[in-house]
C-alpha cells in the first residue's frame, strides 16, 4: 500500500463550464467511469476536474472554456485532502482566478497546490512522444513542477532571463558586452537547475516506466528515456540512484553561452540552453517516434503516466487523482485488462464512448458509472 494521503473529489457542480449543464455529481472515492456518445461532454467533465486540481486549463483559454453568454465559469466542489473534507469554489473570469476554500479566499496558489495532485492522460498526450520537442519539454517541465513545486519559480526565472537577453540581442547595432556578460552567470545557473531537474526526474521515471511496460503490461521491448542536448558534457541519461546537483551544469552552460555569443548576436536570440533540448523514449534502443505501433505508443504512454503517478506519490506523500480520457480504444483486449489491473489505488476518472467489457478488471468494487448526454451526466450504476 502507498504511504500517501489520497486526494478525493466527492462532488462537482460546474456553472458555465463548456457544455456542462449546471450538473451536480457525486463521485465514487475509487473508480468513476463516464460513457457517452461523441461530443456530449465527457472530456469537458475531466477538464473541469483538471482545473480544480491544478488551477489551470488543459486545453484552450478561459473564454474557450466558458459557456455561451457568460463572462467566466465557476466550479464548486467538495474535496478531501490530508483526511479533511473541504468546500471549494473556483471562479475564473478573464485573467482572474479566485479560489475559496471553506469560504476563505486562498492567498497563495502554492498553499493549495501543495495539498492536491493529479495525474492526467488525455488523448493529445499520445502525441508527446511523436510530435515536436516543445510538447515534450512542456510535459517534462510540468512534471518537474509537480515533483517539486518551487521549480515553477526556476522555470519562470529562466524564461524571463532569456527574454531579457534576447531583447538585448535583438537590438540592431551595438550591444554592450558587459551588459550581456551580466546575464550569462544567472542564465547558466537557471539553465543548470532546469536541466538537473529534468535529468533527475527522467532517471526516476525511466526505471519505473520500463518495469511497468515490460512486467506490468507485458510488452516485449526494453524502454529507456534519454535526454537530448547539443551541449557536450551533459549526460543523455540519469538514474541508477544518483542525482545531479542543481548547479552541476552551470559552468558548462556559462562556457556555452560565451562560445555561442557571436552566433546568438547574429540570430538575435539565445540559441543554446534547455529551451532547445529534448527528450525521448526508446524501445530496445529505437525511437518510439519511428518504431512503435499505435498500440505500443499507448502502452508506452500508459507506462510513463503510471510511473509518474508512483514517483509523485512517493515524493509528495499524496495519492494523486487519476484522469484517463478515452485512451483505451486502440488497445487490444489483453492489454486493456492489464492496464486496468495496473490502475493505482486512489480515485480514478475514466471515459470512453462505451464501457469496455474488461471494466471489471479495475481492482476494488467501488465503481460508479455515469452516462453523459448533452452536457448532463446521469449515474447508471
Ligand atoms: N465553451 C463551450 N461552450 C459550450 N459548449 C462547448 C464549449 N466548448 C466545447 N463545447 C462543446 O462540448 C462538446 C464537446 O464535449 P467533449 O469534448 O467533452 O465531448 P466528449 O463527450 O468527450 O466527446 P468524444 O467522445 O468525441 O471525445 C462539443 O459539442 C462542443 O461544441
Ligand atoms: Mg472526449
Amino acid at each position: 500500500m502507498l504511504k500517501s494521503h489520497p486526494v478525493q473529489l466527492h462532488s462537482i457542480h460546474p456553472r458555465n463550464f463548456r457544455n456542462l449543464d449546471n450538473i451536480r455529481l457525486e463521485f465514487s472515492s475509487h473508480a468513476n467511469f463516464i460513457s457517452g456518445l461523441n461530443g456530449q461532454g465527457k472530456t469537458n467533465l475531466l477538464e473541469a476536474v483538471y482545473w480544480l486540481l491544478t488551477l489551470r486549463g488543459k486545453r484552450g483559454n478561459v473564454s474557450e472554456c466558458t459557456g455561451k453568454g457568460a463572462d467566466g465559469f465557476t466550479l464548486n466542489a467538495q474535496m478531501t485532502w490530508d483526511a479533511i473534507r473541504h468546500r471549494i469554489n473556483l471562479k475564473v473570469e478573464g485573467r482572474s482566478k479566485k479560489l475559496l476554500i471553506d469560504e476563505s479566499p486562498l492567498k497563495r496558489r502554492r498553499d493549495y497546490l501543495e495539498n492536491v495532485l493529479v495525474v492526467d492522460f488525455f488523448p493529445e498526450d499520445l502525441l508527446i512522444l511523436i510530435m515536436e520537442p516543445q510538447l515534450r519539454r512542456r510535459f517534462l517541465d510540468l512534471a518537474c513542477v509537480q515533483y517539486h513545486l518551487p521549480h515553477e519559480e526556476t522555470l519562470r526565472r529562466y524564461r524571463k532571463l532569456r527574454e531579457q537577453r534576447n531583447g538585448l540581442l535583438k537590438q540592431n547595432g551595438y550591444v554592450d558586452p558587459k551588459l550581456l556578460d551580466s546575464y550569462d552567470q544567472p542564465m547558466a545557473e537557471a539553465a543548470s537547475m532546469v536541466t538537473s531537474a529534468r535529468l533527475n526526474l527522467l532517471g526516476l521515471l525511466g526505471e519505473r516506466t520500463n518495469e511497468i511496460f515490460r512486467e506490468g503490461i507485458g510488452e516485449k521491448y526494453k524502454t529507456a528515456l534519454q535526454y537530448i542536448t547539443s551541449i557536450e558534457g551533459i549526460p543523455g541519461e540519469a538514474g541508477g540512484g544518483s542525482e545531479f546537483d542543481p548547479l552541476e551544469f552551470s559552468d558548462l552552460y556559462h562556457e556555452e553561452l560565451k562560445r555561442t555569443r557571436g552566433r546568438d548576436m547574429e540570430a538575435g536570440l539565445t540559441t543554446t540552453g534547455p529551451h532547445r533540448d529534448d527528450w525521448g523514449m526508446t524501445l530496445d534502443g529505437k525511437a518510439v517516434r519511428a518504431f512503435a505501433s499505435r498500440g505500443e505508443v499507448r502502452s508506452a504512454m500508459f507506462a510513463l503516466h503510471l510511473a509518474r503517478f508512483h514517483v509523485l506519490a512517493d515524493r509528495r506523500g499524496i495519492r494523486p487523482v487519476v484522469l484517463i480520457d478515452d485512451v483505451m480504444s486502440e488497445l487490444d483486449s489483453s492489454r486493456r485488462v492489464r492496464v486496468l489491473e495496473l490502475l493505482p489505488p486512489g480515485q480514478i476518472f475514466l471515459t470512453a464512448c462505451d464501457p469496455p467489457p474488461e471494466i471489471s478488471a479495475i481492482s476494488g468494487n467501488d465503481l460508479a458509472h455515469f452516462n453523459m448526454s448533452k452536457g448532463k451526466a446521469e449515474r447508471v450504476s
